[in-house]
């Protein structure tokens, strides 16, 4: 949905967080004194805090070299060694020295292999280096112990540096070192929802980091920081402004501003990028059209596009939201999306810029009395049959599902609908239905069940035939020219980034993915907890429980059963509303009446919408047999006593979830309390704030989901728990 009401119930909960808040600032106040390890933690730092490794961590690292050698002067490889004297010098408290040309004792070498292999030809790794790779390295040069920190180019160098600083923060032996990694996919990417006034849409960490006023802001040094943090994740791209894009920011004026977001992105290797109406040529050039077909329309983009490049040489391109909640399309002059993307796309190619156009194309106004509407065909709708109409040089970025970010959803057919055409995968990094980041929702196990599901996509297939939609998205299995990972952060000028430090846990998990998505989301969260609070065996033990567990609990109180949002869609998408999505044309239809709820979307009886799946996808989806229970009621309408595989029908699964999600809810609280005096008291503080008040947002969820499933149901509880009130 387009717009957010900024309503009574999100305020209240701003407040009550600013309470807590200030509360936790005076017990802070009294405690620090009793407490062992109440120092202040930079959270502006997230997982680049380099703490102090505690003795026997740092013991392991004693014999690490005294003097970097630094091969080439490029910003980029620059920052590559700072960002490990730096570390070093955080970590482990030893101050290295640098030097250019080849080592004249032990040392870290860091360059790229052309310059390597002018002072050590011999070296050579395992495999080739693609770009943005990286190679690790123990051996002799010169005569001396060196630690090769190496790369095709000074990205992957840096990339290098950051994942050896990961290993020391992490206390993991490099005794011996000998480790190439490369991307999955070349294009990793966040994108920023930012408003040129400041705000920022679905983002819940403050205003723009960006933006105020209307303006780049003067003062641009967390805009560098971000892009630090987003390069120690691997992400090489970021589209700055939101894509609901403003046409403003292609003024010569603005453009003039951008050029210094891309400057201090630069030296981290982040390519910036814009959102952009499509409609531009006509709200900001002389014509009177915006018809991708018209000549006069080409050559708008063209020039506007040649002045881009010669204020900013690396910029990597353009986001497309068009025919979409009200944005203007290429329909206006009946012409296609590719038609759209490829007039773009044109004007990008010869500087080497890709042009993303977004499948998150579907009709708001749907007839919702029409039981076979269904807005979760539209982008397949829309874009299978434009399949190879779209330039090299253009990309349809897909949501994970087909409708919203909703809690859970199918995978989206169109992964597999798109063998001709390069393909992103956008994932919400930011919290909208999950929670807005006052509940905690670590999201790369739902991630992974997007990226390793097989959706048996027709065509060349490889290792036995599977199609996961990470290979379809790294344009492996179709052998396309480009494709990876669009993440959308939304991260503000809030110390915390995103408005809360486990919240961060999913930035991380998204650059790690992009970078390498057949990571376990157990090694991930692992490697998060460790950098953020240390090793600590039961810091680690207990954070990485936790956020391994939270998905689950967090879907248990709100939408169980694939049933699709049961929150306010029309107004914030975080608290209860389920009624709100129904009798209106946004299309998040959960059809509940008396007797039952879901959406049929099957072949047979329904919207037809599992026949967008392969015949084996279908197989699973379509028959009641095969429909696993936490889809189940988004591909079918149950009556609420269906008997689920489970064992027990709808409407107690409802029920149970929601009693047993508040109860999880609640026990965070007491598996937080644990770690009290075992991580920093500030963050211990604050964090237990945001326990306590999820705990009582999950009640509040409970009841008014139980309630309203009561009254629809009128079936009671098994267990007499619901809609007992004190009054009843
Ligand atoms: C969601 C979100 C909107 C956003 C839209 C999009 O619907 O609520 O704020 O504009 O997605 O992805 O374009």
């Amino acid at each position: 949905m387009l717009f957010s009401r900024f309503e009574n119930r999100v305020q209240i909960c701003m407040r009550r967080l600013a309470r807590w808040s200030s509360r936790s600032a005076i017990l802070l106040l009294g405690a620090t004194a009793f407490l062992p390890c109440a120092h202040a933690e930079p959270a502006d730092q997230a997982w680049l805090r380099y703490a102090v490794l505690n003795h026997e961590a740092a013991r392991r690292y004693s014999r690490l070299p005294q003097q970097v050698v630094l091969l080439g002067d490029s910003s980029v490889l620059k920052n590559a060694q700072g960002e490990l004297l730096r570390g070093v010098s955080r970590m482990l408290g030893r101050e290295l020295t640098s030097h250019t040309a080849s080592p004249s004792e032990n040392a870290f070498v860091l360059g790229t292999l052309a310059d390597l292999h002018a002072i050590a030809p011999a070296l050579h790794p395992p495999q080739e280096l693609p770009p943005d790779a990286y190679w690790l390295k123990k051996s002799r040069v010169h005569g001396h112990d060196c630690i090769i920190v190496t790369g095709a180019t000074d990205r992957g160098v840096l990339y290098g540096v950051f994942a050896l600083l990961s290993k020391i923060a992490r206390a993991e032996n490099i005794a011996v070192l000998d480790e190439r990694q490369q991307p999955y996919a070349p294009i990793r990417w966040v994108n920023q929802w930012d408003n040129l006034d400041g705000r920022i849409e679905r983002g819940y960490g403050g205003p723009s980091i960006f933006f105020a006023n209307g303006r780049v802001r003067e003062d641009l040094t967390r805009a560098g920081e971000y892009a630090r943090l987003l390069a120690s994740i691997g992400i090489n791209g970021c589209t700055i402004n939101n894509v609901n894009a403003d046409p403003r920011v292609l003024d010569q004026a603005f453009l003039a501003q951008a050029r210094r977001i891309a400057d201090v992105f630069r030296p981290w290797g982040v390519r910036l990028a814009l959102s952009v109406d499509l409609s531009s040529p006509k709200i900001l050039g002389d014509l009177d059209t915006f018809d991708p077909l018209d000549p006069r329309v080409a050559d708008w983009w063209k020039k506007k596009v040649d002045s881009i490049y010669e204020l900013i040489p690396d910029f990597a391109g353009f986001v497309v939201k068009a025919d979409s909640e009200g944005r203007s399309g290429p329909s206006a002059y009946n012409r296609t999306h590719a038609d759209a993307a490829n007039v773009i796309a044109r004007a990008l190619k010869p500087h080497g810029g890709v042009v993303f156009y977004r499948a998150f194309v579907y009709n708001h106004h749907l007839d919702w009395h029409d039981l076979k509407n269904d807005r979760a065909k539209a982008a397949y709708d829309n874009f299978h049959p434009l399949d190879g109409a779209f330039d090299d040089n253009a990309l349809v970025q897909i949501k994970n599902g087909p409708i919203d970010f909703q809690v859970r959803e199918p995978v989206s057919p169109l992964f597999g609908g798109l063998p001709h055409t390069n393909e992103a995968i956008e994932l919400q990094v930011t919290q909208e239905y999950m929670g807005q980041q006052r509940h905690l929702c670590f999201l790369v196990p739902m991630w992974k069940e997007v990226l390793d599901f097989d959706l048996h996509a027709d065509g060349t297939q490889k290792d036995g035939g599977a199609t996961p939609v990470k290979d379809l998205v790294a344009g492996r299995i179709f052998h396309r020219r480009t494709g990876g990972f669009a993440g959308v952060a939304n991260v503000g000028m809030d110390a915390t980034w995103m408005g809360s430090p486990l919240a961060m846990a999913n930035l991380y998990g998204f650059g790690r993915l992009a970078w390498n998505p057949n990571l376990t989301a157990d090694t991930i969260v692992d490697e998060w907890t460790r950098l953020t609070f240390g090793n600590d065996p039961l810091v680690v033990k207990t954070i990485d429980a936790m956020q391994l567990d939270s998905w689950h609990v967090y879907e248990s109180y709100t939408g169980p059963l694939g049933v699709g949002t049961l929150t306010n869609i029309t107004g914030n998408h975080y608290d209860p509303g389920p009624q709100s999505s129904e009798e209106n044309g946004w299309g998040q239809w959960h059809r509940a009446d008396h007797s039952g709820i879901g959406m049929d979307r099957t072949v047979a009886s329904g919207t037809g919408y599992i026949g967008q799946y392969s015949p084996a996808v279908q197989e699973l989806y379509e028959s009641l047999r095969n429909c696993p229970d936490d889809l189940l009621l988004f591909f079918h309408h149950m009556t609420y006593s269906y008997m689920l595989h489970a064992g027990k029908t709808v409407i107690q699964h409802v029920y149970d979830s929601h009693y047993e999600g508040a109860d999880r809810a609640r026990d965070f609280i007491s598996q937080w309390k644990a770690l009290q005096g075992h991580v920093d008291e500030e963050r211990y503080r604050d964090i237990l704030g945001r326990f306590e008040y999820q705990a009582s947002e999950a009640v509040v969820w409970r009841d008014a989901i139980c309630n309203w499933f009561y009254a629809m149901s009128g079936i009671p509880d098994e267990m007499g728990r619901v809609a007992k009130t004190p009054d009843h």
